[in-house]
């Protein structure tokens, strides 16, 4: 059975006070049993987000280098998110793609820097609106996951977490149906069989967008999501630890 990820995307937000607040509530809050949770704050915030937060939370970043050291200004590699005791990152957030210009050969490299880094990537995974009107969600969705997958060897799949965040659904309020978010898990599901059955078992899938308190029983109670990815709602701290419940 996949122990259900509830992880929070800060993006670029946050502040010194708003780790201290998570600090303080996920100190005095127990997590429902069996039920992991993780915080991907922005790079200036992880140091002490690790110091300060209990350790059964993981941090994550939010991106990375795909370069393990060297003259890259401004960069950060995956060798200083470990130093830091940082434990996950995300890698190919919709965000990195459009506004980045990280396509599948950008994001491999990042997985693969993460990897060798000792990190978990979290690889994310969407279409479009005019994809999915095009009804080429699939095919855009499983063609990103085979563009890192056929990559990796059969030990390095087994260290990935993927999230699926259809695009059109990240910060618009428009959550996809909990009908419509299990139907591309289940062929995400699918398509990790056909690497290897025992892939398709142990990886966990969670899903972003938009997911709210309001919404997110629904979606958790679908059998192929393992969890959320959440932004806006994560720099809530009571909306976050009440989306933690619903995955309990
Ligand atoms: O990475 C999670 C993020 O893309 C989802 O954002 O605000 O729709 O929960 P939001």
């Amino acid at each position: 059975m996949r122990a259900p990820l509830i992880a929070g995307n800060w993006k670029m937000n946050g502040s010194l006070e708003l780790v201290a607040t998570f600090a303080e509530e996920l100190s005095q809050t127990a997590l429902p049993d069996g039920v992991d949770a993780a915080l991907m704050v922005p790079f200036p915030y992880l140091g002490i987000a690790r110091s300060r937060l209990p350790e059964a939370i993981s941090i994550g970043a939010q991106t990375l280098s795909d370069q393990p050291s060297g003259a890259f200004t401004g960069e950060v590699s995956g060798t200083m998110l470990n130093d830091l005791g940082v434990q996950m990152v995300l890698v190919g957030h919709s965000e990195r793609r459009t506004l980045f210009g990280e396509d599948d050969s950008a994001v491999l490299a990042r997985v693969q820097a993460a990897l060798e880094a000792g990190l978990v990537p979290v690889l994310c995974l969407g279409e479009t609106l005019e994809e999915r009107d095009a009804e080429r969600t699939e095919a855009v969705v499983l063609g990103q996951l085979d563009a890192v997958l056929d990559a990796l060897s059969a030990d390095q799949r087994q260290r990935l977490v993927l999230a699926y965040e259809p695009v059109w659904a990240i910060g618009t309020g428009r959550t996809a149906t909990p009908e419509q978010a299990q139907q591309v898990h289940a062929a995400i599901r699918a398509r990790l069989a056909s690497y290897d059955s025992q892939l398709a078992e142990t990886m966990k899938v969670l899903y972003g967008g938009s997911m709210k308190p309001s919404n997110a029983a629904e979606l958790l109670a679908q059998p192929d999501i393992d969890g959320g990815l959440i932004g806006g709602a994560s720099l809530q701290v009571d909306d976050f630890l009440a989306i933690c419940q619903s995955a309990g």
